[in-house]
């Protein structure tokens, strides 16, 4: 691939910068993923649809920051509100003036709203609900869906990828380190199975505090009613329901899942999307729940403890604003979901042509391939991929000048242009046809 590093110099700084990143950060990434290239690059900058590295390769990006560039990278409305907002302070701890304006147009935009509390992070979005649950019915229990991801905290870290699936509800820990008790505090269902799920809260739903669910779990639609039975479920058993709308959050439509499959549970969370790329996460829902976190009931169990340095960060509120300002435009969300669903089209098709066992799920602008003949309806069908290839395919992505998450989601955003389409479609032809 091109580089424009010329100079014997450039190139040794650009080679002691990697090496560095080895050295210096733990594991050699900053989360779980590593881009597939030996040596591992390391970003300089990004445009529109576009990552460049240090050694000056460009590549067009389809992770998008895994999810918040729905706008692409430095868009011009997020770069003027945030420069304007750098000259009146980074932070105040206090209420500012955007973020008062960012919780009014998030109750508005989501069917559950009624009031906001800001964290930083999804994690510790889903984290606060969780507890805003427990305090507000008194009970203990979590019922999540195996395979559904909620961020790292360890009520999240369970049954997110375990390699055996079934014995439901038992939970299965992903991570180490994880204290005996929160497996035992957390019940597991699978997604797409209303039998089973009904079962469950109907043995344990006296002792369930909340059920959380990615709507969209992680690429995989919810069938039939599943939701809604959900919904009737939880109602029934006066157990809080609810969303983690990271990532279908202003992405799957303005209103998020909420509108766009027409379920509305108690309470939601936003992050990704709702900033275009800074750190900040909402939750928002019903008042009374919301308002278990109000400091007046410090001390006592009806409170639920909720604080963050950086919380409702004038800089990420100012970005906020203007990306939902962006993002609630007329057809924007409807023609990027349109052009999600056409690329999806022609990724199978592309799959059927070059003879490949290749899945493509997603909804919209999230999306992922399965290397695998198993159509992908649960979790458990998504453990029957060909991850060895995937990881093969997606180091020649890299390679050829696209970039995506080995075996991960693919992220559409308003600055992908048809071009881009088109060179990921041919780039993916010319590497399944190379490995088959
Ligand atoms: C559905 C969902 N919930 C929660 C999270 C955690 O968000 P964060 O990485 O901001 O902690 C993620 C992150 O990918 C997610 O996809």
């Amino acid at each position: 691939m091109h580089t424009s590093v010329e100079t014997k110099e450039e190139f040794e700084k650009v080679r002691s910068l990697e090496q560095k990143a080895q050295k210096y950060l733990a594991g050699g990434c900053l989360g779980t993923f590593r881009a597939p290239l030996d040596p591992i690059p390391v970003i300089s900058h990004g445009e529109g649809s576009r990552i460049i590295d240090a050694q000056g390769r460009s590549y067009i990006d389809f992770i998008m920051g895994s999810g918040p560039l729905i706008l692409g990278h430095s868009h011009p409305a997020l770069v003027s509100a945030v420069e304007r907002q750098l000259r009146h302070g980074t932070t105040y701890y206090w209420i500012g003036e955007h973020i008062v304006q960012l919780a009014e147009k998030i109750v508005q935009a989501a069917p559950c709203g009624e009031t906001v509390k800001f964290a930083n992070s999804g994690t510790e979005a889903t984290y606060h609900a969780l507890r805003m649950a427990r305090v507000y019915t008194g009970r203990e229990k979590i019922l999540k869906f195996e395979g559904g991801y909620h961020g790292v905290h360890d009520y999240s870290l369970m049954s997110a990828h375990p390699k055996n699936v079934g014995s439901y509800p038992e939970a299965k820990p992903d991570s180490g380190g994880i204290p005996r008790g929160i497996a035992e505090s957390v019940l597991v269902a699978p997604f797409n199975d209303t039998e089973t799920t009904a079962q469950i809260i109907q043995t344990h739903g006296h002792a369930i505090a909340a059920a959380i669910v990615e709507p969209l779990q992680r690429v995989i639609k919810p069938r039939g009613t599943f939701l809604n039975d959900v919904r009737k479920l939880t109602r029934e058993h006066n157990i809080v329901l609810i969303f983690d709308e990271i990532v279908t959050g202003f992405r799957l439509d303005y209103g998020g899942a909420q509108e766009h499959y027409g379920v509305i549970p108690d309470v939601a969370v936003y992050g990704k999307a709702l900033t275009g790329g800074f750190s900040l996460a909402a939750i928002c829902g019903n008042r009374e729940i919301l308002d278990t976190t109000n400091p007046d009931r410090i001390g006592t169990q009806d409170h639920s403890y909720f604080s963050g340095t950086l919380n409702g960060n004038p800089l990420a509120a100012a970005a906020g604003l203007a990306c939902l300002v962006e993002l609630e435009k007329e057809g924007v969300l409807k023609g990027l979901h349109d052009r999600g669903e056409r690329f999806m089209e022609e990724i199978r098709n592309l799959g059927r042509s070059c003879h490949v066992p290749l899945q493509v799920a997603g909804d919209g602008p999230v999306l992922q391939l399965f290397f695998t003949e198993k159509p992908i309806i649960n979790y458990q069908d998504t453990l029957s991929q060909d991850k060895t290839l995937g990881q093969k395919v997606a180091k020649k992505m890299w390679e050829k000048g696209v970039s995506v998450v080995p075996n991960g989601k693919i992220y559409l955003s308003i600055a992908h242009s048809e071009e881009d389409f088109q060179r990921f479609l041919e780039t993916l032809e010319d590497v399944l046809r190379s490995l088959s």
